[in-house]
């Protein structure tokens, strides 16, 4: 198993069938409304340099579930960074703060620094456009519940593809199994950058990429839309040349794709999905926010060797 969870390319799809295992047993502990101790002698640091609102709220929601303590850093102008601090310095001393520590970051380097400087699990909560691993794992736990399987699915990624994180992870995740495909839909300005696709064709992943999403989405069997990263622009012109370029309604779903399509996100939408498809049971980006908190427990309680006794 993982000592940290930086990349999702360093997963075998027996550690992702592992966490989704785990993430099965914590569902069901959280239904029966258990009182769970597993990690009550310990404490999560989340360290959001970046901002979010699932990413750390679920993460501490599901230390909390699993009986341990949080300490928690949201706001970057709150830390010693904006002095200088470099990473390695602030996780040295987090180090004898907490037994394990969630981080976000703007750069991509961040959670590789912070991994070289203690032996406590890093977990990388996003680090600038490169990945935002256990987002991943939530997804694809995501389509075993929607779709009762993780192989020989069509998937379609669609959006934001050059700076979106969770694709680049979850494309890693979904080439762990057999028969899986992946239609990369976006601009071409926005399109699935080479290093990724050069470490999906060492995998032999299947996958093609278009711009034209009328004649993918008829094969897909899961949708995953993604917000334009406004953030990462550089400018908002720039922004506001693709920000529609991809807008999925009632119509589109009714007239190009199959009935039982399943819709995900993971959120924050902005106009993307409009909002009267929530209602239609394809529509699993809220269950995919529920499913964050068993596979977050999961993940925490891996990550600190304490599934044996589950
Ligand atoms: C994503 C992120 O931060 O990368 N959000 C999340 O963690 N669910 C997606 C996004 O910001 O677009």
């Amino acid at each position: 198993m993982f000592r940290s969870l930086i990349s999702a390319k360093d997963l075998t799809q027996e550690d992702v069938e592992k966490a989704i295992e785990i993430a099965l047993k914590m569902e069901e502990l959280l239904k029966d409304n258990a009182e769970i101790d597993l990690l009550s002698d310990k404490i999560l640091a989340t360290l959001f340099f970046e901002p979010s609102t699932r990413t750390r709220l679920s993460f501490e929601a599901a230390m909390h579930r699993l009986g341990g303590k949080v300490i928690s850093v949201s706001d970057k102008g709150s830390t010693s960074s904006t002095k200088g601090e470099t990473i390695y310095d602030s996780i040295r001393v987090v180090q004898n703060y907490a037994d394990i520590i969630a981080m976000r970051h703007s750069d991509p380097e961040a959670p590789y620094a912070a991994d070289s400087a203690t032996m406590k699990p890093i977990i990388n909560a996003g680090n600038g456009h490169d990945e935002h691993p256990s987002q991943a794992l939530t997804d694809i736990f995501t389509m075993l519940k929607e779709k009762g399987r993780t192989d020989n699915l069509h998937v379609a990624l669609v959006g934001d593809l050059k700076y979106g994180r969770t694709v680049h992870s979850l494309a890693y995740i979904l080439s762990l199994f057999p028969k899986n495909h992946i239609t990369f839909i976006s601009p071409k300005a926005l399109e699935m950058p080479k290093e990724y696709l050069e470490d999906l064709d060492k995998r032999s992943a299947s996958y093609s990429a278009t711009e034209d999403w009328d004649s993918a989405l008829p094969h897909a069997d899961v949708i995953y839309m993604t917000r334009v990263q406004q953030e990462r622009f550089e400018s908002k012109k720039e922004y506001e040349k693709y920000k529609d370029h991809y807008i999925l309604s009632k119509e589109i779903i009714a007239e190009k794709c199959q009935n039982d399509v399943t819709i995900m996100h993971p959120l924050p939408r902005v106009n993307e999905i409009q909002t009267d498809i929530d209602d239609m049971p394809n529509a699993a980006y809220f269950r995919q926010t529920e499913n964050s908190i068993p596979m977050r427990m999961a993940i925490l309680a891996l990550l600190l060797d304490k599934t044996a006794h589950l």
